[in-house]
């Protein structure tokens, strides 16, 4: 049983995410996705809410988990019987801030492997805050994100 973690903030989770979701489902028995702190961040949606909307664009995946951590990604990772952690990596850019936590995560624990994904090229350009900054403008994210995102986008931004 071989079962990984995949961190992220998920403020909120667009079909980049999933996509890299499902890449692990088919390397993996069990993945769990954990809303994990950043603290260089203020997320728009709570905990619970990003919580809830990864777990109603997830619920067609058995295999797939989501819960919520305040601490190292590595502790929660070993708490849960998670052989590494999974991160995705859509462009050279984000290539040096992971390499960094990588060897970070390894340093703190040994045994923990970080295994990189690449989602689909035409999620490379997506990111959360981007997501955020459309749905301000009332801009259409119907092609970027889970359906339950796109409600609770409108419902916090008031279109
Ligand atoms: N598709 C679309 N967007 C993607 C993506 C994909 N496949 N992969 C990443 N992104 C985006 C995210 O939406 C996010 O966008 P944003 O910055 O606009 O919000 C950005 O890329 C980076 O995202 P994320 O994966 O959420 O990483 P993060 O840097 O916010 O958080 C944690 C990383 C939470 C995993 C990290 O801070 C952490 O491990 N925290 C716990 C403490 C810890 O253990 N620290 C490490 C050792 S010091």
């Amino acid at each position: 049983m071989r079962k990984v973690i995949y961190p992220g903030t998920f403020d909120p989770v667009t079909n980049g995410h999933i996509d890299i979701v499902k890449r692990a489902i088919d390397l993996f028995d069990e993945v769990i996705v954990t809303v994990a702190k950043n603290p260089g961040k203020t997320p728009l949606f709570t905990t619970a809410e990003r919580v809830e909307m990864l777990n109603e664009s997830l619920k067609v995946y058995p295999q797939v988990h989501v819960d919520a951590f305040d601490g190292l990604v590595v502790d929660h990772a070993q708490e849960v019987g998670a052989v590494g952690i999974i991160r995705g990596l859509r462009a050279i850019s984000d290539f040096e801030y992971e390499f960094q936590m990588a060897l970070m995560n390894r340093k703190l624990n040994e045994n923990m492997r970080t295994i990189f994904l690449m989602p689909h090229e035409k999620f490379t350009y997506l990111n959360s805050t981007i997501i955020r900054n459309l749905a301000q403008f009332k801009g259409d994210v119907s092609d970027f994100v889970p359906k339950i995102v796109e409600d609770k986008l409108k419902e916090k931004f008031g279109f």
